[in-house]
């Protein structure tokens, strides 16, 4: 689609609408940071080099956008001198540089298809910035075009007259433009204007006073919408939502609920899953085909095996690795725990930090004791273990292939192959007693209430 080109990708800004101590671009969206998923729909166009614009001391970006190579902002300017400091990197590189703001993570590699459209009819063009169409253009630059259809300027929200700020067609913040030209304009750029920053959107109305052209494409506002604030982010979050649940369903799997599931960027639902009402998958996640998820099971990291039932009422914390056909029912928990194929765990257990083998069944209410309070120890449970209701497996503990442990047991010593172990104390049976027992508690009640009652106080 792309002829060769360079990405900058601008994530320096100081993101003061989000009121937050995390820089923007690291808000996250379907369990991913912002930044991410712009890089995401920039890298199937294959650039020759992609650049981050980032602001200074943030580490924490700088590692998030790796591979990609970043360059720092020194001040927050605003964003023309933003790619003024991407001049180090892509000061010498001949082409097209394609300018995208790393607060926009809804777009997709499509998203820019028209921009290069555009490029191979206006091959001379200087700029060429992706508009949209907004019935209000709200915070949105303005896009000005001139008598013969091209772009004369951008004006900025705030800096708008009346008249300005009517204009529906708006600007993404997405552009192409020749690198030489760019960088010699974004050097010329002032700062006089409501917000005192220098904005590349101003290169444009350079551009013309030099006599090179811009143009215009126009892109989907439904791939180009910024995040700005809080409110912007759960909007953009519910777009992401919607689009993950509907690439899940052409997939082959069913929503019960659709609306009510929530996915992230890397959940992975093999064919003929059947997931129900309110589910909840967080990062890392990968489950096998034929897998039925019923309602209310909150999973993180964790993957599952072909025809598993998980819940309702499951959790699935990271590292729960569950094989082919294992059975997790109502209020279990499994974290860190590699289940083999045929393990059940119906009701009420918690398995952490266990391996459990081929067929095992988990009791109700069994739990697998795995911390001390100082350190975490593992459990192990062999192939066809039966596990007692309500018994704590006090770790580290073994339980060898084909044991089985009596209900209510607390398992502190390894359990050989094949052994019952019981670790409860005896049941004592005294025939009548309770009978007796009711007798002599009615008797006493009767002796105290026939007792005359003082009246009032002395
Ligand atoms: C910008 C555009 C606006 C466009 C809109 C699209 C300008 C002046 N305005 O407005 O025309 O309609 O995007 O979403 O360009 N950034 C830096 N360094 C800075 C300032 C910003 O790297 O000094 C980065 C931000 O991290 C952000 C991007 O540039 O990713 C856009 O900045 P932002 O402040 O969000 O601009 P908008 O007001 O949204
Ligand atoms: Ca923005």
């Amino acid at each position: 689609m792309a002829a060769s080109f360079a990405a900058l990708i601008l994530a320096a800004g100081k993101g003061t609408r989000m009121r937050s101590a995390r820089p923007k671009v690291l808000h996250e969206l379907a369990g991913k940071p912002l930044i991410a998923h712009v890089l995401g729909a920039v890298a199937p166009l294959k650039p020759q080099h992609t650049a981050v614009v980032i602001a200074p001391n943030q580490n924490d970006v700088a590692a998030a956008v790796a591979p990609a190579d970043f360059v720092i902002q020194r001040q927050q300017r605003g964003t023309g001198s933003a790619v003024a400091a991407a001049k180090s990197l892509l000061g010498r590189y001949p082409g097209d540089i394609l300018i995208v703001a790393g607060d926009a993570p809804l777009v997709t590699r499509e998203t820019f298809k028209p921009l290069f459209d555009a490029r191979r009819r206006h091959p001379d063009a200087a700029v060429i910035v992706l508009g949209m169409r907004l019935s209000d253009g709200g915070p949105y630059g303005r896009l000005i075009l001139a008598d013969d259809g091209s772009l004369a300027r951008i004006v900025e929200a705030a800096d708008c007259s009346d008249e300005e700020r009517a204009v529906d067609f708006v600007s993404s913040g997405v552009m192409l433009a020749k690198a030489p030209v760019l960088f010699d304009l974004v050097a010329q750029l002032g700062a006089h204007n409501a917000q005192g920053e220098q904005y590349l959107t101003d290169i444009i109305g350079l551009a013309r006073g030099k006599g090179l052209v811009c143009r215009t494409a126009e892109g989907d506002p439904a791939q180009l919408l910024g995040v700005n604030s809080r409110d912007e982010l759960a909007y953009a979050e519910a777009v992401m939502q919607q689009r993950l649940r509907y690439a899940a369903m052409e997939s082959g799997v069913t929503f019960t609920a659709p609306e009510t599931v929530f996915l992230c960027a890397d959940t992975k639902l093999g064919r003929d899953t059947i997931v129900g009402p309110f589910v909840v998958f967080g990062p890392g996640v990968k489950v096998g085909e034929g897998v039925s998820i019923p309602a209310f099971c909150h999973i993180v990291g964790a993957t599952i095996g072909d025809h598993a039932i998980i819940g309702p009422f499951a959790r699935l914390r990271p590292g729960a690795q569950l094989a082919d056909e294992v059975h997790i029912g109502n209020f279990v928990e499994v974290k860190n725990s590699r289940l083999a194929s045929g393990v059940k765990a119906n009701h009420l257990a918690y398995l952490g930090d266990s391996a459990v083998g081929e067929g095992a069944n988990i009791g109700a209410g069994s739990i697998t004791c795995n911390y001390d309070g100082i350190e975490k120890f593992r459990t192990n449970i062999g192939k066809g273990v039966f596990v007692g209701t309500n018994s704590s497996l006090v770790a580290p503990v073994t339980i060898g292939p084909g044991a089985m442990i009596a209900a209510g047991s607390v398992i502190t010593d390894n359990v050989p192959a094949d052994a019952l172990a019981l670790g409860r104390a005896r049941q004592r049976t005294k025939p009548g007693a309770a009978k007796a027992w009711r007798a002599k508690r009615k008797a006493e009640i009767a002796t105290r209430d026939a007792k005359p009652q003082t009246k009032g106080r002395r």
